[in-house]
C-alpha cells in the first residue's frame, strides 16, 4: 500500500526537469521504497553546488547526516572537507556531495542490494540533472555500485587513477579512499594526497572541454 501511493511522487520526482525541483520532491517525499525508510529521521539529498562541474557519491548518510539532513557533515565529512580543501577545492562551492542511498542504514552498515536498487533510480536522475564532467567516488561502496563491472576489484587496484566508463559518457571517474576509512587507518592518508594531487592538476586544467565532447555526443 505504501507502494503504491509513493508511485505518484516517484514519478514527480524522476520527471523534475531542474535540480532543485528534484531535490525538494524527494526530501519532502516520505518515500518508502526500501526498509531504511522506517529507520531514518529525514531524507538526505546532497550537500554543496548542484552547479558544480564535480560529483562526489558517498556511500550513505551517518548519525549526524541523518538528523541535520545535510550529506557529510559529521567527522568523515569535516576531513574530507579539510583534505579537499588542501588542494584549493571548496565542498560547498565546487561540487555536490551525494550518496549512494539517501536514507541512514542502522548502525551505519553498508545498505543492502535491495537498498541501492530501491534507492539507484533517484541516484541516476541526480547524475543526470547535475551533468558533472568529474565523478569522485568515496570508497568502496561507491565504487562496487556505481561501476558493477568492477565488482570485486579492490580498492587497492582502482584507488587514484582516472578512468572512463560507457555507463557515463562524457565523464572522467575516479576513486578515493572514503574519509571514513582514512579516520580508522590515517597511514593511508599521505596515499589519499597523492590521489587528490593528480585530482587538483586535474581540475586545474579545467572540465569545459568535457562539457563539449560530451555535449557533442
Ligand atoms: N559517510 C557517507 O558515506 N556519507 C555521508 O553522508 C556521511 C558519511
Amino acid at each position: 500500500m505504501q507502494f503504491d501511493l509513493f508511485d505518484g511522487s516517484r514519478n514527480q520526482i524522476l520527471g523534475a526537469t531542474v535540480y532543485a525541483d528534484f531535490k525538494e520532491t524527494l526530501a519532502r517525499s516520505n518515500c518508502a521504497r526500501c526498509p531504511l525508510s522506517s529507520s531514518r529521521t529525514q531524507i538526505v539529498v546532497d550537500r554543496g553546488n548542484p552547479q558544480a562541474k564535480v560529483l562526489m557519491i558517498g556511500e550513505a548518510p551517518g548519525e549526524n547526516e541523518d538528523l541535520q539532513g545535510r550529506a557529510f557533515v559529521g567527522r568523515a565529512g569535516k576531513l574530507l572537507d579539510e583534505l579537499m580543501r588542501e588542494v584549493g577545492f571548496n565542498t560547498e562551492t565546487d561540487g555536490l556531495i551525494i550518496n549512494v542511498v539517501k536514507c541512514r542504514p542502522p548502525e551505519n552498515r553498508a545498505p543492502a542490494p535491495k537498498e541501492v536498487e530501491a534507492c539507484f533510480p533517484f541516484l541516476k536522475k541526480q547524475i543526470e540533472l547535475v551533468n558533472p564532467r568529474l565523478i569522485l567516488l568515496l570508497g568502496a561502496t561507491a565504487l562496487k555500485h556505481m561501476v558493477p563491472d568492477k565488482e570485486g576489484s579492490s580498492m587497492k587496484r582502482e584507488v587514484g587513477i582516472f578512468f572512463t566508463h560507457a555507463a557515463y559518457p562524457g565523464v572522467e571517474l575516479m576513486v578515493l579512499y572514503h574519509p571514513a576509512y582514512l579516520l580508522r587507518d590515517p597511514r593511508k592518508r599521505p596515499l589519499m594526497a597523492e590521489h587528490l594531487a593528480r585530482f587538483r592538476e586535474r581540475w586545474a586544467r579545467g572540465l569545459e572541454n568535457g562539457k563539449e565532447a560530451k555535449d557533442g555526443g
